[in-house]
């Protein structure tokens, strides 16, 4: 009865704030479902972000998000709902970090995924998602490239490419708890079962999966392949959106919840409308740079 009342009320202001929601893979299905007007994985939420024809932008997702979308589009409004709703990849690295890995490595370009700050991007040469990592890495045409700071994706592309691959240590709190010996343990129990893993796990448990991409990759995966009963090595919420749309298909869980993307809520977002909070602005300072970081990965 509260979900129905809230997103009444998130429909009306949506109406009357001319704003759209912008949710990523990971939120509740009450918002993936019932408020949000354009949902996907990283890449998506911002080449969608370039295409919004509204004045307002709520990002149902984290911080660095909110951040890529207000990037670029620096002329609307864009809230969160939530200012705490980091990222331990995002928390993993400064500008200071990546200027030292230029020094140690002279002339190698920066390649940062998408989730960090807005100053780590403007630090950066190009950034890259989950879902474009291999195509970035390979369209700068040199041998070395710093891939910062998801360790672990860099290791997963890295079984992919010829390119050499710097890495740093930021690790994704809830991907790095899943381990092989849980595949193991999920395929003795599950005789057939399909195993799909998101690229920020460890690389030992990638390469046991039967696929890894980003949230949109395993979503359309479900999509065309149509397993019998899988499993979603990712956040909760991964297997509740897409098993709305496969009744057929059989989610064994286990998952872990990001707290940073729980934080959001439909409480929150319909606050977010009626208060118009809280806004994510950038440095002027570096917003060009982080911008210019942004656009040259879309343009891959
Ligand atoms: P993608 O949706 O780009 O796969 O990213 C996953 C993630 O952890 C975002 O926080
Ligand atoms: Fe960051 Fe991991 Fe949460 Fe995504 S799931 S927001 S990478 S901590």
């Amino acid at each position: 009865l509260s979900f129905s009342d809230d997103i009444e009320a998130i429909h009306r202001l949506k109406r009357e704030r001319n704003a759209v929601i912008l949710a990523h893979n990971y939120q509740t299905p009450e918002i993936f479902h019932g408020v949000a007007d354009i949902v996907g994985d990283s890449l998506a939420l911002a080449r969608e972000a370039t295409r919004v024809d509204a004045d307002v932008i709520v990002l149902a997702g984290v911080h660095f998000m909110a951040e890529t979308a207000k990037l670029l589009n620096p002329e609307k409004t864009v809230l969160i709902p939530d200012m705490a709703a980091g990222c331990s990849l995002a928390d993993s690295i400064t500008p200071e970090d990546i200027a030292l890995m230029r020094q140690a490595h002279p002339g190698a370009p920066v390649v940062t995924y998408v989730n960090t700050s807005a100053a780590v991007k403007a630090a950066s040469d190009i950034c890259c998602t989950s879902g474009n990592a291999k195509r970035v890495v390979e369209s700068l045409g040199v041998p070395k490239v710093l891939m910062l700071p998801d360790e672990y994706l860099a290791r997963n592309v890295a079984r992919e490419t010829d390119v050499e691959l710097i890495a740093w240590r930021g690790h994704c709190e809830v991907h790095e708890l899943f381990t092989a010996e849980d595949v193991r343990e999920m395929r003795a129990a599950w005789p057939g079962v399909t195993i799909i893993a998101h690229p920020e796990c460890p690389p030992e448990v990638v390469a046991e999966a039967d696929f890894s991409g980003s949230t949109a990759g395993m979503s359309d995966y479900v999509r065309d392949a149509r397993p019998g009963r899988v499993v979603l090595l990712t956040e909760c919420s991964m297997s509740d959106n897409v098993a709305v749309n496969h009744p057929d298909v059989n989610f064994v869980r286990p998952c872990n919840l990001c707290p940073h993307m729980k934080r959001i809520t439909l409480g929150n977002i319909r606050t977010a409308l009626q208060e118009m909070r809280h806004e994510v602005t950038v440095d002027p300072a570096i917003a060009d740079d982080a911008r210019r970081a942004v656009e040259r990965m879309l343009a891959v």
